[in-house]
């Protein structure tokens, strides 16, 4: 664990829980100031506190990543308390089970709107501040469901796919203005994620969070010289 300031500053979505709360960790220990946004401030504000008292710098900002109004609250709050974005981990997502047939519309479409409007939505606040500035890095946590296909999880695969695409798009817009955009595909993961899922790999057969957001932090630690379009990373067992 580093007690050095890096300089620089992230923001991460879905930074109450799982994913989201490993990279705020990870990348706090490294001396990076971490701004933490989700939608229930309780659980947001325990992990911002608890990387505060190992005596790094946090700021909560409860944000529903799917509304463009707190959106850009959350950037204006980053830019304030900060004065500046260097990188936006997109983790915040939800997943939604059940065959075609049986689905519900709204919960099906809700999936859609977190993965999907949501990681627009921030990418686009995250750029208007990066351009500007010729420099930083945007994440996308994606998953494996980005290029296959899952029996009983058509909303989740059809979202990570759409975000994966959209991800692809943004790098060919922005890599030639210094802007680096990064692909995380990871496997099964055990988080909070699963458990309302239907069906479900045995929690020791997944990956510890700590393994994604060391695979995120490794990503961040290449010189400009480089980028890493794309990662995927796996529990060792495989796609389980
Ligand atoms: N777990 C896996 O096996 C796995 C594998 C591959 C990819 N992923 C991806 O990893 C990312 C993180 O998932 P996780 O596994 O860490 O799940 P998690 O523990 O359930 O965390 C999801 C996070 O997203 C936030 N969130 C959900 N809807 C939101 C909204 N509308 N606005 C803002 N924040 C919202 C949640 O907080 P609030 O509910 O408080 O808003 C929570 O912080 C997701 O994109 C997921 O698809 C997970």
């Amino acid at each position: 664990m580093s007690d050095q300031t890096t300089g620089r500053v992230a923001v991460v979505t879905g930074a109450s829980s799982g994913i989201g709360a490993a990279v705020a960790r990870q990348l706090a220990s490294e001396g990076w100031a971490v701004a933490l946004a989700a939608r229930t401030e309780s659980r947001l504000r325990a992990v911002a506190d608890a990387i505060q008292d190992n005596g790094h710098s946090s700021l909560a900002v409860p944000t529903d990543v799917t509304d463009a109004a707190q959106v850009a609250a959350l950037f204006d709050a980053v830019d304030s308390a900060y004065g500046r974005v260097d990188a936006l981990i997109n983790s915040a997502g939800m997943s939604t089970g059940g065959e075609i047939a049986d689905t519900d519309v709204d919960a099906w479409w809700d999936t859609m709107d977190v993965n999907v409007r949501g990681t627009y939505l921030c990418s686009r606040a995250a750029l208007r501040c990066m351009l500007p500035a010729g420099d930083g890095h945007v994440i996308n946590v994606l998953s494996v469901a980005s290029e296959t296909a899952f029996a009983g999880a058509s909303a989740y695969c059809a979202s990570k796919a759409a975000a994966l695409m959209f991800t692809k798009v943004m790098a060919a817009e922005v890599r030639e203005r210094g802007v680096r955009v990064t692909a995380i595909l990871p496997g099964a993961t055990d988080t909070p994620l699963w458990d309302d899922m239907g069906f479900r790999p045995a929690r020791e057969d997944m990956m510890p969070t700590e393994r994604v957001a060391e695979t995120i932090s490794f990503v961040l630690s290449q010189p400009r010289t480089a980028v890493v379009d794309q990662v995927q990373v796996m529990p060792p067992r495989g796609i389980l």
